[in-house]
């Protein structure tokens, strides 16, 4: 997306606005900043350009998968996943150790992470720069053992009238239909902060949520607002760990090549600790280099076929015998962070069953019509920090 920068100044101003007003109505009238008047459904002009995000790229203009080529059941998973979700994925190598050029270190690599995480990295980093050399307004690119909600579609238009509610553009029509001033939209994840000086959004009654006792730990804290079970929360972030599924503008792929591997000016210095894919976008977006909004909790998850313990991350190399890499016992398939996964009822669906079901039996509702999780609006809260 090419924002001018008359747009952004404008953006900035609306938030500041946002902000301004969130305080003073905090302050004065009610202790329940955003009162109904303020709730927002994604109508007028931002509701032509939401259902865009159900088209066969989600909205942005081209999904990538992180895979290593020689996993092809990995990418079998993701293939016949997004077919059944009707979005159309494509590959990114992933890369493995002995790959690596030593070259292609950046000059404040931390040494003290293994290769493979450097490799890792290395992999997203080819990512930005396909979306750059590509000149893609934006992409989105997950990891290859993601899992997704049934109603994907439904989720990131409810998720898109959150992030542009707090970008300040509700109404406006933009390039994207994330709106226009974003870099990083973190969608799967393992755990974030929001920024406390924003204010953030609350999407109630969403049935796609886990109850908080089906979370897998996250790596930081609940943020510290008030969230009943059924509400999801989006948030402009300062951190964020796990780089599960992104989305990310081609303004945004620019600054993260610019300060992981090109540092033309030492950037990476400041910004960047030379460390993990995951760890170093956290601190890219909580220096305000870049800008970062993400749902809490996590809209997607991960998916592990059923297979012996031994077998999983590429991460993580063969426990086991190489040469008997199927021995031990089987467990799985497992899902996590979603409430209704793509992956465990892939054979629900080419049964061409009506109904899918929760992944767990104590879900609010156990089995539901996947047409029938509906786009949902919400609400602006005060910052944190107003709070
Ligand atoms: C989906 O919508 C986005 C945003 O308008 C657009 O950039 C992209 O090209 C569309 N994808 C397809 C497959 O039509």
């Amino acid at each position: 997306m090419a924002f001018s920068t008359a747009q952004r100044g404008v953006a900035r101003l609306l938030l500041y606005a946002v902000g301004v007003i969130t305080i003073i109505s905090f302050v004065f009238w009610s202790p329940i900043p955003f009162a109904p008047q303020t709730t927002f459904q994604g109508s007028a002009g931002a509701s032509d350009q939401l259902h865009l995000i159900a088209n066969g790229t989600l909205g942005v203009q081209k999904i990538f998968a992180i895979s290593i080529p020689s996993r092809l059941d990995k990418r079998d998973n993701i293939v016949l996943g997004s077919s059944l979700s009707d979005f159309h994925v494509e590959f990114i190598d992933g890369i493995t150790p002995d790959e690596i050029n030593p070259k292609t270190y950046p000059y404040n690599w931390n040494y003290d992470h293994r290769p493979v995480e450097y490799a890792a990295r290395r992999a997203h980093v080819n990512g930005m720069q396909q979306i750059v050399n590509e000149r893609l307004g934006s992409a989105i690119i997950m990891e290859d053992d993601a899992d997704w909600d049934v109603a994907i579609k439904s989720q990131l238009q409810s998720f898109a009238i959150a992030v542009r509610a707090l970008q300040g553009t509700e109404n406006a029509a933009s390039e994207s239909p994330y709106g226009h001033d974003w870099d990083i939209l973190w969608l799967g994840h393992c755990g974030l902060e929001c920024k406390s000086d924003l204010p953030s959004f609350l999407t109630p009654n969403d049935p796609t949520i886990l109850p908080p006792h089906h979370f897998l730990p996250y790596w930081r804290d609940p943020p510290p607002l008030n969230r009943p079970d059924d509400s999801r929360l989006t948030c402009a972030i300062s951190d964020g760990v796990c780089s599960i599924v992104y989305a990310v503008s081609f303004r945004g792929a620019q600054r993260i090549l610019a300060a992981l591997s090109v540092n033309p000016s030492g950037i990476a210095d400041k910004i960047d600790i030379g460390a993990q894919f995951d760890v170093s976008l956290g601190r890219l977006c909580g220096s305000g280099y870049l800008r970062c909004f993400a749902p809490y909790p996590s809209l997607t998850g991960g998916y592990r076929p059923a297979a012996p313990a031994t077998k999983g991350s590429d991460i993580n190399g063969l426990d086991g015998d190489p040469e008997k890499p199927f021995d031990g016992p089987i467990e799985g398939p497992f899902s996590n962070g979603v409430m209704y996964s793509t992956m465990l009822n892939i054979n629900r669906i080419l049964g061409e069953e009506e109904t899918v079901l929760a992944n767990w039996d104590d879900a609010p509702v156990p089995e539901i019509k996947p047409g029938s999780i509906p786009v949902i609006g919400g609400s602006l809260q005060a910052p944190i920090a107003a709070a």
